[in-house]
């Protein structure tokens, strides 16, 4: 037997009401009333909520920590770069050690979280010539921990007051990278790359030209890299006092900082000779002629003295505890750089070429002209990608012109004259002469 009805205050539908079950709340004086079906509704996305509060709530970074840890000890790091980086023995295996101890810190620090007990901050300083690995490294390691990665160019920073970019825009571009998550910037890596631009005029290899404002910038980086709370606008926002900001505290995030530093072999030379002489023997031993191998035996010499001789304020110098020193790249090894990483070059070529049914080969001569060429253009490893890709335009703008299976044989008159890479028609061969 019907009651009556009423319209429903939230889905707006006219209920009709047989019991007291059909109107579970409704006013008569107002006639405000929501139906059984909105009720059920509204019950369900609570509880949905709850559950996934309870469930899926985020794990937060201190969660994964041990995991983190476990998954990454030194000699699994070194064994991944490995695969990627040639060389730089000695490099991959202190930056292995300074992540892991990184994040030992801190798990240590939470683990002893108010016990007022710490352990130091190992920030890395990078030394090594243009193209030999330094971003490359950083960047398969960061991809390896899963962490947020983010480069700035120091030397693009200036003083606070002057035009440019102040120095909170290190930290607020790892935010970027980071998506825009605050927890996970606390604890990515932020690569200050080209440091040694900012060396302070008075430093030993420095030209008068120098920006006086540089010893500024390494004096506002001076905290930043010790750990504090650091706060910017978000990009495109100008800086007014109004404007709202982002705070991101820089205690757990590693700070590495690294650059060519062009000239500190000279600097760590004249203390090595000068050690020498000191000791009584070969007071006049002539500066040694300048060779990579000597350039490579000086590098892993370098020590804090010469950092600050270069222009590094000792200050700054204190807060980057580890050294770690790369190498110049001889011939046989951009050999390997092109052949052997798993994202190699050559491989790459492959890969793409096979594709339209297409075997690509070097040959040995090509590969050791790519290298040589390399060599004198003097960036390392840099310009290899340059010089495949200038002679694999033309390849990979005919290949495609038939579906016919072929082999393209990259010869050395490709690389040096401009030659035509040989073509084999796969298909030919196979055929009764
Ligand atoms: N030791 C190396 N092993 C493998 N690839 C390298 C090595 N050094 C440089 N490369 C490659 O050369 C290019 C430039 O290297 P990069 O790391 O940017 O040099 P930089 O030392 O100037 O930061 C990158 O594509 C990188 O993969
Ligand atoms: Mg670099």
């Amino acid at each position: 037997m019907e009651l009556g009805s009423f319209r429903c205050s939230l889905c707006g539908r006219r209920v009709k009401v047989h019991n007291r079950s059909d109107a579970p709340i409704f006013d008569p004086n107002t006639g405000f009333g929501i139906c059984k079906n909105c009720i059920k509704e509204i019950y369900h996305n609570i509880i949905e909520d709850e559950m996934e509060q309870k469930f899926s709530s985020k794990r937060t970074f201190a969660d994964t920590l041990g995991e983190l840890l476990e998954k990454n000890k030194p000699h699994v790091i070194k064994e991944y770069l490995d695969q990627f980086i040639i060389k730089q023995e000695r490099a991959k295996k202190i930056l292995s050690v300074a992540v892991y101890n990184h994040y030992k810190r801190m798990k240590y620090g939470i683990d002893h979280a108010g016990m007022d007990e710490e352990i130091d901050k190992s920030n890395v300083i990078i030394l090594g010539p243009t193209g030999c690995g330094k971003t490359a490294l950083l960047s398969h390691l960061s991809k390896l921990l899963d962490i947020p990665f983010a480069v700035t160019d120091a030397s693009s920073l200036t003083e606070a007051g002057f035009v440019g970019a102040d120095v909170e825009v290190a930290v607020r571009n790892l935010y970027y990278a980071a998506g825009q998550d605050i927890e996970k910037t606390e604890h990515g890596i932020i690569y200050l790359d080209e440091f040694d631009k900012i060396a302070r005029k008075s430093g030993e290899n420095n030209s008068i030209t120098a920006d006086p404002g540089h010893e500024g910038v390494q004096q506002g980086l001076l905290k930043m890299l010790e750990g504090s709370v650091v706060e910017f606008t978000a990009r495109g926002q100008r800086k007014h006092p109004e404007a709202p900001t982002i705070k991101v505290d820089t205690r757990n995030i590693l700070f590495i900082v690294g650059g060519a530093f062009v000239g500190i072999d000279k600097i760590v030379a004249k203390r090595v000779r000068k050690g020498e002489s000191n000791l009584g023997f070969g007071a006049d031993i002539p500066p040694k002629e300048d060779t990579d191998e000597k350039f490579n035996e000086l590098i892993h010499q370098v020590r804090p003295e010469d950092l600050m001789k270069y222009g590094i304020i000792p200050e700054i110098i204190g807060r980057l505890p580890v050294i770690c020193t790369l190498e110049t790249l001889d011939e046989h090894s951009l050999l390997r750089i092109l052949t052997e990483p798993k994202n190699a070059p050559v491989k790459q070529y492959q890969k793409l070429l096979a594709m339209d049914n297409v075997q690509l080969e070097f040959e040995e001569a090509a590969l050791l002209a790519v290298a040589k060429k390399a060599i004198e253009r003097k960036t390392g490893a840099r310009s290899l990608k340059g010089i495949i890709e200038d002679v694999m335009l033309d390849v990979m703008f005919d290949i495609p012109k038939t579906e016919r299976p072929r082999k393209v044989i990259v010869t050395e008159e490709c690389i040096n004259e401009g030659a035509e890479p040989k073509i084999i028609y796969l298909d030919e061969e196979n055929l009764p002469a």
